[in-house]
């Protein structure tokens, strides 16, 4: 018996609780917005695809907490979405009041929730709830990494021309360009990808994961919604099943890494207590320079948030 509450309806949000509804691992998802009619509205078309798609999943479309209450994992996107030329951390003056808020309207009718953050700009969202919410760090965190290995996945899987389901990547850091995919862990069915691609593609991928989510902006005027639903959607399962998974979050580091205070993407375990460990990789001298740069980008939008004084 699970309840699950996405809160925003718009692009990622009703991709969350639609991808969610397909696993059929949860009673009830309720699609919370502000504008009520539109999460009514997402949450009654999906529930009509239940009968063609097969799962039993309910969904429920709302405007008000209270149907919220006693929810098990609440998955966060409330907030703008970029537009060209804006980078994540534009948006910093809008979002955080909004999951701020969103925070503690949630806590006002679900006492120890796990909470899921996808609003951006993401490392410090996720602080900012973290910090709002007085909840456990095991039991706050973000969603970030699976998305961003994705596209690494997904570009490695276009240039070597294997399937992506073959293609296991580690990726670190914060959730902007300063991001860290690491090649010496990434293989594809095993195999160490330096093996099988040259160094200057390989390079290109890097970086062109890195931006990944700025290439999207351009072409179609507002930030993604498949992949990022999709991966707070396999977050969720991988908690309600507990299922133990492997993947990158953005999580609260309290030495791990000699970084400690902030939240940045790490590998963590994922299982029904939200975070159950932080892995912690024996990274080379390059990739810790690659983190650090990461950590005090991520930083410098922390004190941004806090001159706010949201
Ligand atoms: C992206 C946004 C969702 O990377 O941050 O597409």
């Amino acid at each position: 018996m699970s309840k699950i509450t996405v809160v925003g309806a718009g692009n990622v949000g009703a991709t969350v609780a639609n991808v969610l509804a397909h696993k059929d691992v949860v009673n009830d998802v309720v699609l919370l917005d502000i504008v009520g009619d539109l999460a009514r509205g997402k949450a009654l078309d999906s529930w009509q695809q239940a009968p063609i798609d097969y799962y039993s999943t309910r969904l429920h479309g709302s405007d008000d907490y209270k149907d919220t209450a006693d929810s098990d994992v609440v998955v966060i996107t409330a907030g703008i979405p970029r537009k060209p030329g804006m980078s994540r951390d534009d948006l910093i003056s809008t979002n955080a009041k909004i999951v701020t808020s969103v925070t503690t309207s949630i806590l006002e009718h679900s006492s120890d929730p796990i909470i899921i953050v996808v609003s951006n700009p993401l490392d410090v969202m996720t602080f900012a709830a973290h910090q709002v919410s007085g909840l456990s760090s095991k039991r706050v965190f973000g969603m970030a990494g699976i998305l961003d290995t994705g596209r690494y996945r997904a570009f490695l899987a276009s240039e070597l021309n294997v399937s992506p389901k073959d293609i296991q990547a580690v990726l670190m850091g914060g959730h902007g360009d300063t991001m860290v995919p690491l090649p010496r862990y990434t293989t594809v069915a095993g195999i160490p990808v330096t093996e099988l691609i040259d160094t200057d593609k390989l390079d290109a991928i890097v970086e062109r994961t890195k931006k990944g989510g700025g290439e999207l902006v351009k072409l179609m005027g507002t930030s993604a919604w498949y992949a990022p639903g999709a991966a707070a959607a396999q977050m969720v399962e991988a908690i309600v099943r507990d299922e133990n998974r492997i993947f990158p979050c953005c999580a609260l580091l309290e030495g791990e890494y000699g970084i400690n205070g902030i939240f940045l993407g790490v590998p963590v375990k994922l299982g029904i207590n939200g975070i159950e460990q932080i892995i912690e990789l024996k990274l080379n001298e390059e990739e810790m320079a690659l983190l650090k740069t990461s950590e005090s980008h991520v930083r410098q939008v922390i004190e941004v948030f806090e001159g706010m004084n949201v």
